[in-house]
């Protein structure tokens, strides 16, 4: 049989960096975006334009930049989400309007208080429209995987009669069953013949662990393009994980007969960026790019391993990009070495930030005795998770600590709140602790700090001070930040007010979708 095609679409950047605390900066949103394209996906998903004025820049400046992959913007199905979709991603070459709207029972009267009609009605208007603009229309039944099959045959017909070519079937919130979503698939082919004339996409979530293999029963059942994030990132359990679906794809092509475009090489170094910007550690024993996928530990494993690869390993680390050469960085390595440590762990930098990282690497070699890779990962990071001036509601404008043996430890911060400069004092337990005190009369009282974690990078008293904090808004989501100083106290209130101007500009992107 005729082997299909099948369009990778990565929505890392949209529904991915949709889960409060992987919030990323329009300049990271563009370097993972300029990574996507080296992997080979087919679409790239950039943002939510009407979301924020930082997700419209990000669509946009990708569109602008990006060259190789679709570039496709989300909005829902309303004139305004439309029309800005489309200022943003009308810079590509290859431009996609993603627009969507929920279809399931529970969707259409508690959330949305329309009828069936209405409905596809919306549908049927916001595909015209996005039409209006370019040839290349996804539209999304939100919910699908829990709309009832007929209604929901009954709305894709609409909304390819309508123009879209694309119809994406999402599982919203991980419901489905393997084969059930397969079943879906099949009986969505068999009642909407057009349906055979564009491509059909799924979307899964990952509630109940089957995002994967739901997505691939899918692609069994005749999807042509499936969705989903690097290392599964996504709200909540979040998406179907990208690069588990690649290698599923490609390790076993006998049983899907399927091609993807993906340069699976590329897939570690993709991996690691996105956990690196995100701050999203990845599960040591997780598929494909965890620590220890490739790792053989049991002995019976290594003298099976010894005699021939294949008695345990199915794909090889080389495939997956897992070069496993960990270059070191000595005291004297110049910009070359850094750029190289850097590029092995997905970083993609310009010049300048090259220079910067560089600068600090040497600041803290001429402090230091060594300079370990670990800090040179952090001072990447910590440079490239610089938020822009609009994302900083709260800026540090200065602080100062009061510490002894015998007296209480007390602490003055200087802020710009939203333009305005406030002062406060806190006392506390410690240094951080008065620090972090005297922050939080100042911000937002239902912002709480939730964890906070300290980790010297390197041993010794010099070592760099590497601080992640989670914080938690009124509505229980958590944001994660994290900072690096030579300075404990520094790097705590750097990581802290980084924390919550991630969770206020999280707040007013949902303020803005209503
Ligand atoms: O999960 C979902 O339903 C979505 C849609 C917008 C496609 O992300
Ligand atoms: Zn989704």
């Amino acid at each position: 049989m005729e082997k299909r095609n099948s369009i990778i679409f990565d929505t890392t950047l949209r529904d991915g960096e949709q889960s409060p605390g992987a919030s990323l900066t329009v300049n990271e949103k563009l370097v993972v975006a300029h990574q996507l394209a080296r992997l080979g996906v087919d679409v790239i998903e950039a943002g939510f334009p009407i979301a924020s004025e930082g997700d419209f820049e990000a669509v946009k400046l990708v569109a602008q930049n990006v060259k190789g992959p679709t570039i496709c913007g989300l909005a829902r199905a309303n004139d305004a989400d439309i029309d800005r979709c489309w200022e943003a991603v009308k810079y590509s070459d290859k431009p996609r309007i993603h627009t969507f709207i929920a279809t399931s029972k529970v969707h259409r009267e508690k959330k949305l208080q329309k009828s069936k009609e209405e409905i596809i009605e919306l549908a049927v208007k916001a595909v015209k429209r996005a039409k209006s603009y370019c040839d290349d229309v996804e539209f999304s039944p939100e919910d699908a995987a829990r709309t009832s099959l007929d209604y929901l045959c009954d709305v894709v017909k609409a909304a390819i009669n309508a123009g879209a070519t694309t119809i994406n079937i999402p599982d919203t919130v991980g419901y489905s069953e393997p084969k059930e979503f397969g079943d879906r698939i099949r009986y969505l082919f068999e009642k909407v013949p057009e349906a055979k004339d564009v491509v059909i996409s799924v979307h899964c979530h990952n509630d109940l662990g089957n995002a994967v293999a739901n997505s691939l029963a899918a692609v069994e059942a005749g999807a042509t393009q499936v969705e989903g994030c690097i290392n599964g990132i996504g709200e909540r359990a979040g998406n179907a994980s990208l690069e588990e679906i690649v290698m599923n794809l490609v390790t076993r092509q006998d049983y899907f007969n399927v091609n993807v475009n993906v340069n699976t090489r590329e897939i570690y170094r993709t991996s690691r960026l996105v956990s690196n910007l995100t701050g999203i550690d990845i599960q040591r024993n997780k598929a494909i790019v965890g620590d220890n996928a490739f790792a053989h530990e049991a002995g019976i494993h290594q003298h099976g391993i010894l005699q021939s690869k294949q008695t345990y390993e199915i794909m090889t680390p080389e495939e997956v990009g897992w070069t496993g050469e960990n270059l070191v960085i000595g005291k004297h390595s110049g910009k070359h070495a850094v750029l190289a440590l850097l590029e092995e762990e997905g970083f993609q930098l310009d010049k300048e930030t090259i220079t910067q990282v560089t600068e600090r690497v040497k600041e803290l070699a001429d402090k230091e005795k060594s300079v370990e890779r670990d800090d040179v990962i952090a001072i990447a990071r910590d440079i490239t998770h610089q938020l822009s001036d609009e994302e900083q509601f709260v800026k540090l404008m200065e602080f100062s600590v009061v510490t002894g043996s015998n007296m209480t430890p007390t602490a003055s911060v200087k802020l710009r709140v939203d333009g305005e400069m406030k002062i406060a004092a806190g006392i506390g337990d410690g240094p951080v602790d008065a620090v972090s005190n005297a922050i939080w009369q100042m911000v937002d009282p239902s912002l709480k700090l939730q964890d906070y974690h300290l980790k010297a990078i390197t041993g010794g008293t010099d070592a760099l001070a590497d601080v992640s904090i989670k914080l938690s808004d009124e509505n229980y989501n958590l944001f994660v930040a994290r900072a690096v100083d030579e300075d404990v106290i520094r790097a705590s209130v750097k990581a802290i007010i980084k924390g919550i101007n991630k969770a206020l500009n999280y707040r007013e992107k949902i303020q803005t979708q209503g």
